[in-house]
């Protein structure tokens, strides 16, 4: 990997390609919904951005978290990342506590963000339900500090998963506040992103009920694929997952949310349009869907799991590539808080 050209690169010395940015928490494995929301997405567009992807450690402890494995779960994305397809040679990725820029700059847009848009956020609410009286402050101020992860790299576009829109809306106003306060003759303190949330994948539902959000803190392991999961976990998962009785299988119908949830992943899965998908499986019953499901799903993670194994046997070089990962971030990055500070009138370090 040409680790120096791509040093030159983040250095804005490719000034022709837009600014990509995204990230997902080191909590836990990564399932299917990270997998089709965030990553193959990342990886089907980032030849033509410039693109910066890291491991969200820092906002994994805004939820009450086991510290014996946090380092690891957040070298095994690394892997993961790797595995997926993630190309050096446009991309960065790097974990999020390794540049304080992180940091240091949410502190100093918490103070110029209105608590009540934080007390709006329909994950808070949610996630905050769940940690009853112990809910921390970090858990209402985990889109600040998003915010921050995206602003600090002049990121054009953000491409995440439906459920991340509300927080994406927020980095705008953020970035719009600045802007107004602080911004001199017209010229913008922070460059305002947009999402990019792509149709299919952006939302996959778990498999043991088609209205809730696929998702890692769910207590119940059969509610999701795991991009790290055994053919046998894979065909189990998919044996026991909730279906409805009516025979034939449509895409769309209100009241078959399990049903437009497996036909859409089946789709995706197994590179198919969706009028084909229809059409293949309009006659078809669970009995002799199932089974092409965990075919299509088993054959597009087995790549990915054999790259990972022997990534994660190379310990030196998934360093190596966090390591300069880290620099080419922190290159950006500090730019971008001296501009902030200078903007909102801090004394420059003598
Ligand atoms: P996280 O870790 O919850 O999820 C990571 C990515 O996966 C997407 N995703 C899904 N997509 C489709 N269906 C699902 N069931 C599903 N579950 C998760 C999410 O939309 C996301 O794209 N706050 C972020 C991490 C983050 C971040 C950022 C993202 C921190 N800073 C800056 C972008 C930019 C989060 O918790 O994602």
């Amino acid at each position: 990997m040409q680790l120096g050209v791509r040093l030159k690169q983040v250095l804005h010395l490719n000034m022709s390609k837009k600014r990509v940015l995204s990230g997902i928490q080191t909590t836990g494995s990564l399932h299917l919904g990270n997998y089709l929301g965030a990553i193959r997405n990342w990886v089907e567009i980032q030849q033509d951005y410039d693109n910066f992807f890291f491991f969200a450690d820092l906002h994994a402890i805004t939820v009450p978290h086991d510290a014996k494995v946090l380092a690891d779960n957040t070298l095994k994305m690394a892997a993961v990342y790797l595995a997926s397809g993630i190309d050096l040679s446009c991309s960065t990725i790097f974990v999020q506590s390794h540049v304080p820029a992180h940091s240091e700059l949410a502190w100093l847009l918490n103070c110029i963000t209105p608590l009540n848009w934080l007390e709006r956020m329909i994950q808070f609410k949610e996630k905050a339900v769940k940690q009853g009286e112990n809910v921390s402050v970090g858990l209402l101020d985990y889109p600040v500090l998003m915010a921050a992860d995206i602003l600090l790299y002049d990121a054009d576009k953000v491409p995440v998963g439906e459920d991340q829109k509300q927080h994406l809306e927020l980095t705008r106003d953020i970035a719009g506040r600045i802007n107004d306060k602080f911004g001199k003759k017209k010229q913008s303190v922070l460059r305002v992103p947009e999402p990019m949330i792509r149709k299919e994948g952006a939302r996959v539902m778990s498999l043991s009920d088609g209205t809730k959000k696929m998702s890692k803190s769910d207590p119940s392991d059969l509610s999701r694929i795991e991009l790290l999961d055994s053919p046998e976990t894979i065909k189990r998962k998919i044996k026991k997952c909730k279906t409805d009785p009516v025979k034939g299988l449509t895409f769309d119908d209100p009241e078959r949310p399990e049903c437009h949830n497996l036909l859409t992943l089946y789709q995706i899965l197994s590179n198919q349009t969706k009028e084909g998908v229809a059409v293949e499986c309009q006659d078809m019953g669970w009995g002799q869907f199932k089974p092409l499901l965990t075919e299509a799903t088993v054959e597009a993670l087995k790549p990915i799991q054999d790259k990972y194994h022997e990534l994660m046997n190379n310990q030196e070089y998934l360093d190596s590539v966090l390591r300069e990962g880290a620099s080419q971030a922190s290159s950006v990055a500090n730019q971008t808080l001296a501009r902030v500070k200078d903007a909102l009138g801090f004394l420059p370090p003598l």
